[in-house]
């Protein structure tokens, strides 16, 4: 048997490394408290449950569902959009059902890129992005996000020779797992920069509602309202909570919404009616939900934010995601996994470090605000003993 070469990079993964030491303190008989994985403990709305649970008996919703059957859920996805960013879209050429935005960001590359074209990064990123590139036999180029810059590539810092060869750009803010925003200038300008070295803009937006400042964040679409190069990929998972379900959806250029289809085409038959009916009823209906989880998400960010300071580790407040981002001490700055690693052995706590979402992630720890607040205050007592 030949397990074919592409799959290589796709062996190793740090994230891998984690859960195994996660099962084996487990195992040694600590009580683990996980907050490496971004999975939302929230639960679903009730009325997006009960709208599932309807469709149930249903037996209409019992078999294969086809492009024309997932129509009710392009028209609330369109509508949900225009509401929330003042964007017109046509629902039967610029919406896409997903299942999971994670699908469809891995899956877009193989529309996109002939093998051996160059697909540029965010580095640190969400694994996937990249993950999407190796199977399409595609090439990274790692943009790197620095501090500095705000955690935003500097794009004239790509060498031409790259661009050249450079097909897709994939960028994701708010940010996992830097939690940093982008500006509307920002997204003007890296519309503009795609536009001009023909490239495909891809925009990873499951934090769209995720943020303290108020309001939504930027969709890239405000920078491309013509969709001439920008698709973007939002989640039910986040905002509705509703992960388990995996259902998503892509909005923006109708020439890539149907390339992505015809990917997909060979691959599934969309996500089953039910949850359809579910996810329509999640962005059709109160949004009461979505304020409460973001206050939910607001007062874990304070209790850590402020649970850390006490035990002298300063990090930047996130105005964005359900994540802190937080510098190593000196002494772990280039071992955030074996940081994360001896962490998880000696006290239970499971963060994610940095060098899993790349090499400029590398002296991080990515926090999820996945528990409760008192939950998170004791993790980072035991975190403080750790250091002490
Ligand atoms: C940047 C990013 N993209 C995609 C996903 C996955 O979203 P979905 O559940 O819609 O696949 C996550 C989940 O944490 C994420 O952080």
């Amino acid at each position: 048997m030949q397990i074919a070469q592409r799959m290589r990079p796709l062996q190793a993964n740090v994230f891998a490394d984690m859960d195994r030491a996660k099962a084996a303190a487990r195992a040694a008989g600590k009580s683990i408290i996980d907050l490496s994985l971004g999975s939302s403990d929230l639960p679903t709305p009730p009325h997006v449950l009960d709208a599932i649970a309807a469709a149930l008996p249903d037996p209409s919703t019992h078999g294969y569902c086809l492009f024309s059957g997932t129509q009710d859920f392009r028209q609330a996805a369109a509508r949900w959009y225009t509401d929330k960013f003042g964007v017109s879209v046509n629902p039967e050429t610029e919406v896409l059902l997903l299942i999971g935005s994670q699908e469809g960001t891995a899956h877009l590359p193989l529309a996109i890129l002939n093998p051996g074209d160059f697909a540029l990064l965010m580095d640190p990123g969400y694994p996937s992005h990249a993950g999407g590139v190796y199977l399409a036999n595609g090439q990274i180029y790692p943009m790197p996000l620095l501090a500095e810059n705000g955690f935003l590539p500097r794009l004239e810092d790509i060498p031409g020779a790259v661009l050249e060869q450079s097909r897709l750009m994939v960028l994701s803010y708010p940010h996992n797992p830097t939690t940093a925003m982008a500006s509307l200038a920002f997204w003007r300008e890296a519309v503009a920069f795609c536009q001009r070295h023909n490239l495909v803009l891809a925009h990873d937006f499951p934090y769209a509602d995720l943020t303290f400042t108020g309001k939504p964040a930027i969709s890239a679409l405000q920078a491309d309202p013509n969709k001439t190069c920008t698709i973007e990929f939002f989640s039910m998972s986040k905002s509705y909570s509703m992960g388990g379900f995996r259902v998503a959806y892509a909005i923006g250029n109708a020439e890539l919404i149907t390339a992505l289809r015809q990917v997909k085409a060979s691959v599934d038959f969309n996500q089953y009616p039910g949850i359809q009916r579910g996810a329509i009823a999640a962005l059709s209906g109160p949004q009461d939900t979505v304020h409460q989880m973001i206050a939910t998400f607001r007062q874990r960010r304070d209790t850590a934010i402020a649970a850390l300071e006490r035990v002298g580790w300063a990090v930047p407040v996130p105005e964005a995601t359900m994540y802190i981002w937080a510098r190593l001490p000196e002494r772990f700055a280039d071992c955030s996994e074996a940081f994360c690693l001896r962490l998880v052995e000696q006290t239970g706590v499971a963060l994610a470090p940095g060098a899993g979402f790349g090499k400029a992630g590398e002296g991080y720890v990515r926090i999820a605000l996945v528990h409760p607040p008192e939950v998170l205050e004791q993790a980072i007592a035991k975190i403080a003993d750790f250091l002490g």
